[in-house]
């Protein structure tokens, strides 16, 4: 390093606010920085805005109908269609302009690009085929698929015809995939025959064959043929409810299929997420609220114009590719990135190399991906011109400053300003982060709420904690974007979110407060960093995780009598999971075990769930009232001195269990 690096490593290491650049704010989608008091002043109305970003078929009568808390209603009595407003009103303008850039995995074959005519074209066919197999409105079809081309188009065919999707993550397992479709009653699925990873074909129908045998209902399944365009092929043969994508696509060869009416609150797709207890929660969320919320934070946060190729890594098997690869940028009419592979093959700077190719103008990823990067080192960013790049931004977990300062000078040069952004799947886009064109950053700190958001940081009481303290955020105003109910299961959804610090016997709104379930703190000026959760769930690599859900798939184990999951710090995965296990007397406490154990997690979950460590011990640090002490078992696992165990019934147990782990 030169005189000059080390005297500005030394200077970003201190910097503790960064101003987004004069050039950015000039050209900023928002940067009028009266917009916060404008929208509080204006609070529903102020949504209004993002409304507008949509076509509408009918007008609506009520920004927001607030009259049955928590069951909040926007946009009332208006109705659209998404696929509409993804694709067909964009035509006369973009149609020959690229929607969807997808890049696969680097095997022999061509990338492809899908201009919005293209786009409109496979929709409209996808969505006659899908209707030809029986597929009405309202029912639930599931994708089980990895990052291709056909995802998004499928989601969107669904989206004509009114058909709620709910899509699988491809990297679960295939018990994830029959869980969800028999909890649905999803008698759709549109799968494919494998992917490749790391340059190697893998066998994904195996794995959907084996879920659907555990689904109790009669179905249909599409397979899309990805492996065989490179001639790769496991030699599937399809059942009978099985169809060949491609035929049927060509059966529907220019077919138009018109957009079904939806009202604003019908429901657009199902999203499973995990919570505290073992039975993933099916998150509703609707047509216009969804959209219109996806729509504008992608135009005021992401900055999104349509010229731009905007580059999103997640996967569209999560919220963040739902929101942020498919709805928004596509309701803006902007070219949106679709990357298939890893960011490490064929070499550690494919990421980079994309961005140069493409000429990437954002960049949003996790803070896992970035401290992976920062390992790796910068000699890989820097061999590619990443000049093209305007804005970056982090998504899924709390990225720690140095982490956020790596991005912010290697990758984004120190022009580009980094919005972290917290949000859930429940959430449905981005709700504390700043507006880059307005306010200043601070690393560590995700920023102030977005305009028209009321977020607090409360005290078990529900009462407003001092700055700097450590408390609970809460959301005390309904937006458009938050999911309306837990499939079918209004109970839960009011018992999972709203229970705490809500006082559900009223219904005043103003009695009503959400509650995600995040630790944070507030400062001075109003910036909210967040601390992680509070209940049993796990952040693995900015994926959620339920420890109830990877415990129950232990104990199921034979030779298992009680197991604790919990989690412990990881230097890139920001959390990893730890598996604490009693054996039954008889059973060997062994390193295949321990292998049988990890496959069971595996085939229940899938391998992003996989433990770190199995720590067999003879018994878990116990309350007097039989309660496992979870926080004793993180300290283990993070090497930290122990905290008080006399409250236990068994403390005796845990500087056994520690030894085991940390040594002496
Ligand atoms: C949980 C939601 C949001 C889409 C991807 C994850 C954590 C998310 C941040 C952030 C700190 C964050 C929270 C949240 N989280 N973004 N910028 N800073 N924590 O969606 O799977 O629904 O998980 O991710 O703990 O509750 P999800």
């Amino acid at each position: 390093m030169s005189d000059e690096d080390v005297e500005l490593e030394a200077r970003l290491e201190e910097q503790e606010v960064f101003e987004p650049s004069d050039a950015f704010v000039e050209q900023a989608n928002v940067s009028d920085a009266g917009i916060y008091e404008e929208f509080e002043e204006e609070w529903p109305e102020c949504w209004e805005g993002a409304a507008d970003l949509l076509d509408w078929e009918e007008s609506y009568d009520q920004v927001l109908d607030d009259s049955n808390p928590p069951f909040y209603e926007w946009f009332t009595d208006g109705t659209l269609n998404a696929s509409t407003n993804c694709i067909d009103r964009h035509l006369d303008e973009r149609g020959d302009e690229a929607a969807i850039e997808w890049v696969g995995e680097p095997v022999d074959e061509d990338n492809v690009t899908l201009t919005y005519s293209d786009l409109h074209e496979k929709v409209n066919e996808a969505a006659a085929a899908l209707r030809d197999l029986g597929v009405g409105e309202d029912d639930v079809v599931t994708m089980y698929m990895p990052m291709i081309p056909e995802l998004p188009i499928a989601m969107l065919a669904c989206a004509r015809i009114g058909a709620p999707h709910s899509v699988v993550f491809a990297g679960f397992s295939a018990d994830a995939l029959a869980t969800r479709m028999n909890s649905a009653d999803s008698e759709y699925l549109v799968t494919c025959d494998g992917y490749y990873r790391r340059g190697d074909p893998l066998d994904h129908l195996d794995k959907a064959n084996e879920g659907l045998e555990g689904v109790e209902h009669d179905t249909d399944t599409v397979v899309v043929d990805r492996l065989g365009r490179n001639g790769d092929d496991f030699g599937h043969d399809l059942a009978d409810d099985q169809h060949d994508w491609g035929e049927l696509m060509a059966d529907h060869e220019g077919a138009e299929v018109e957009p079904v009416d939806r009202d604003a609150e019908d429901m657009l797709f199902l999203m499973y997420t995990s919570g505290t207890t073992g039975k993933p929660k099916g998150v509703k969320h609707t047509t216009g609220g969804y959209l219109s919320w996806t729509a504008w934070t992608s135009q005021a946060v992401l900055d999104i114009k349509p010229e731009d190729t905007y580059f999103c890594s997640a996967d569209i098997g999560w919220i963040t590719g739902h929101s942020y690869i498919v709805y928004g940028p596509l309701a803006l009419g902007t070219t949106t990135m679709m990357y298939e592979g890893t960011p490490d093959h064929p070499d550690r700077d494919r990421l980079w190399e994309i961005v140069e190719d493409y000429g990437a103008t954002q960049l949003y990823t996790a803070p896992t991906a970035i401290r992976a990067f920062m390992k790796w080192g910068e000699e890989y960013p820097d061999q590619h011109d990443l000049s093209s790049l305007r804005l970056l931004g982090t998504v899924g977990e709390p990225i720690n400053p140095r982490a956020w300062k790596w991005y912010y000078k290697h990758i984004g040069n120190e022009e580009c300003p980094v919005v972290d952004t917290w949000w859930q799947t429940e959430t449905g886009g981005m709700m504390v982060t700043t507006l880059p064109g307005v306010k200043d950053m601070k690393p560590g700190s995700a920023g102030p709420p977005l305009p028209g958001l009321d977020v607090q940081i409360v005290d078990t009481n529900g009462d407003e904690v001092e700055p700097g303290r450590a408390g609970y955020l809460t959301v005390n105003k309904p937006w458009p974007g938050m999911l309306r109910t837990l499939y079918k299961n209004d109970e839960r959804f009011i018992e999972e979110y709203w229970a705490e610090y809500s006082d559900t016997d009223s219904s005043d709104p103003d009695d009503w407060v959400y509650f995600p379930e995040d630790g944070a703190k507030i400062d001075e000026d109003g910036y909210i960093t967040v601390l992680g959760r509070v209940d049993d769930v796990l952040n693995v690599s900015g994926h959620r995780l339920g420890t109830m859900e990877i415990e129950s798939a232990i104990v199921g184990v034979e030779g298992v009598a009680e197991a604790a999951v919990v989690g412990g710090d990881h230097p890139v995965k920001g959390e990893a999971v730890y598996a604490y296990v009693i054996v039954e007397d008889g059973q060997e406490e062994s390193d295949e075990f321990r292998a049988e154990i990890v496959e069971a997690v595996e085939d229940a979950i899938g391998p992003i769930a996989r433990p770190e460590q199995v720590i067999f011990t003879p018994e878990l640090p116990k309350t007097r009232s039989g309660k496992i002490m979870r926080r004793l078992l993180e300290d283990i696992a993070n090497g930290e001195e122990l905290g008080n165990t006399s409250t236990l019934r068994n403390p005796e147990i845990v500087e056994d269990i520690r030894q085991v782990v940390q040594g002496d």
